[in-house]
């Protein structure tokens, strides 16, 4: 078949300006955050590739959807057509939506986990882990070796090792492992897939010791796409039957719709149990909102009934994991050291390896993402010791197990020349490593402190 470059399956429809500022004012605006790139604000970001979260492009049928939104307060229509579309797509009897994903992680573990307990998961994400944590439980991440090698070529990189989740559950006793999460695709690794035979794997060891398995579904759609054209028997299958195989595995999910929802907020609590679901409800309404809306307006859970079937379309899938390999095989192929292969949202570049003159305890994956913005304007994130170092008593830090800066594509936003521009800038950083400087932590809080701690060069 002749070479043709995989194209936006769409065309634009209405724009945002973007602002493109110079090197002083960018100068300023990281003095005046602290060196912390949450500090900014939008109009001093050229491409903003902070998060994949919330931050995409909603498609015409969405925003009609919003004109249909039933504000009910209780009995919505939305809600129906909301329940509707993910236990179709899921396969879960039971929908309780909530205002974004760390909502459905806090109802989920305030109900099911207790101090003492373990919740293993392939690697949880910040929030998820902070909210583990905030119950007193320990937030154990098993992610095979291969996981954690950086350059280490692997089709699913994001799969749970196995023998690892047997040992933990014998070592802490199924008493105290209430249950077993993997998050799909596994963003703090590097937006890596897992495998339906892996998650296959831990759906019998939870049968095994009678324990409940959650999916983190926040990216299902991308982690389909990537086991129909990398997993043998999957080729002629379409991603919704592969998501509907993959939740058909596990016992509940929780979900952000900020992620492959395709929407600018929401996210939802699924499962199969209904006395869960009985006391998750209760717990929603305390906090979140009537089982019908879950802190969301009727029109919001129209947007996000649209983008979950416009999340599984193959023109769209092909097009997104596309788009992301181009400036992976860009930076890979000018030399930088990043995730291989490339993760479905994101690409993410190798600190540790880009910057070996700077240790864990200075952050060098901070200091790179400070450089990514002061040179092109272009904002990623850190996840590396700023966001998973473990403080010890003495003032030391326990280093996370990778410096990673995190560069996510938002969903439909970006065209090709915003890439190669980020590619370049990406280039243009890494030829002068070896002058960037470590970062030292000036103020912090006392969890998820990466949202707002402050920093100075040293
Ligand atoms: N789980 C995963 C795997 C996530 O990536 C996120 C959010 C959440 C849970 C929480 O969802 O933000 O709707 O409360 N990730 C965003 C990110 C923020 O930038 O990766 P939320």
């Amino acid at each position: 078949m002749p070479y043709r470059t995989i194209i936006e399956p769409f065309r634009i429809h209405s724009v945002q300006a973007i602002d493109l500022t110079d090197r002083a004012t960018r100068q300023a605006a990281l003095e005046r955050a602290g060196y912390n790139l949450f500090g900014l604000r939008a109009e001093e970001v050229t491409i903003d590739l902070l998060t994949d979260s919330g931050t995409g492009a909603m498609s015409a049928q969405q925003w009609a959807g919003m004109m249909l939104g039933d504000e009910s307060y209780a009995g919505s229509r939305s809600f129906y057509r909301f329940e509707d579309t993910v236990q179709t797509i899921t396969g879960l009897a039971e929908v309780i939506p909530t205002h974004q994903g760390r909502a459905a992680e806090r109802i989920l573990f305030t109900t099911m986990v207790s101090a003492g307990d373990v919740v293993p998961n392939n690697t949880h994400f910040d929030t998820t882990r902070a909210n583990v944590e905030f119950q007193g439980a320990e937030a154990r991440d098993l992610v095979i070796a291969a996981g954690l090698d950086p350059a280490l070529l692997h089709p699913f990189k994001g799969n749970m090792d196995v023998d690892a989740l047997v040992a933990t559950i014998e070592e802490v006793g199924v008493d105290r492992v209430p249950l077993v999460m993997v998050t799909v695709t596994n963003n703090s690794g590097g937006g890596q897939p897992v495998s339906m035979a892996n998650l296959r794997a831990v759906r019998a060891v939870c049968d095994r010791y009678g324990i409940p398995f959650f999916l983190d579904a926040c990216r299902f759609a991308e982690n389909s796409w990537f086991i129909k054209i990398r997993e043998e028997g999957y080729a002629d299958k379409t991603p919704r039957e592969i998501a509907l195989e993959m939740f058909s595995l596990a016992d509940g999910c929780t979900m952000s719709a900020k992620k492959d929802g395709m929407s600018n907020i929401g996210g939802f609590l699924a499962m199969n149990d209904p006395n869960l679901a009985l006391k998750c409800r209760n717990l929603l309404i305390l906090t979140e909102g009537f089982p019908t809306y879950g802190g969301l307006a009727g029109y919001d859970l129209e947007a996000i009934a649209q983008g979950l079937n416009e999340a599984l379309e193959e023109n769209y899938l092909q097009y997104r994991i596309r788009s992301t390999e181009y400036l992976a095989e860009k930076v890979s192929s000018a030399g930088l050291p990043i995730v291989l292969p490339a993760g479905g949202h994101a690409v993410y570049l190798d600190a540790a390896a880009l910057l070996p003159h700077i240790p864990a305890s200075r952050y060098p994956a901070q200091a790179l993402a400070v450089e990514l913005y002061l040179d092109g304007g272009v904002r990623g994130v850190e996840i590396g010791s700023v966001m998973f170092g473990k403080p010890q008593p003495d003032g030391s830090e326990v280093p996370a197990s990778m410096e990673l800066v995190r560069l996510a594509v938002p969903r439909r936003t970006y065209t090709q020349s915003h890439i190669d521009y980020v590619g370049e800038v990406m280039i243009d950083v890494a030829e002068r490593a070896g002058e960037i400087r470590g970062l030292r932590i000036t103020e912090q809080a006392p969890w998820l402190r990466h949202f707002t701690a402050r920093f100075e060069p040293v």
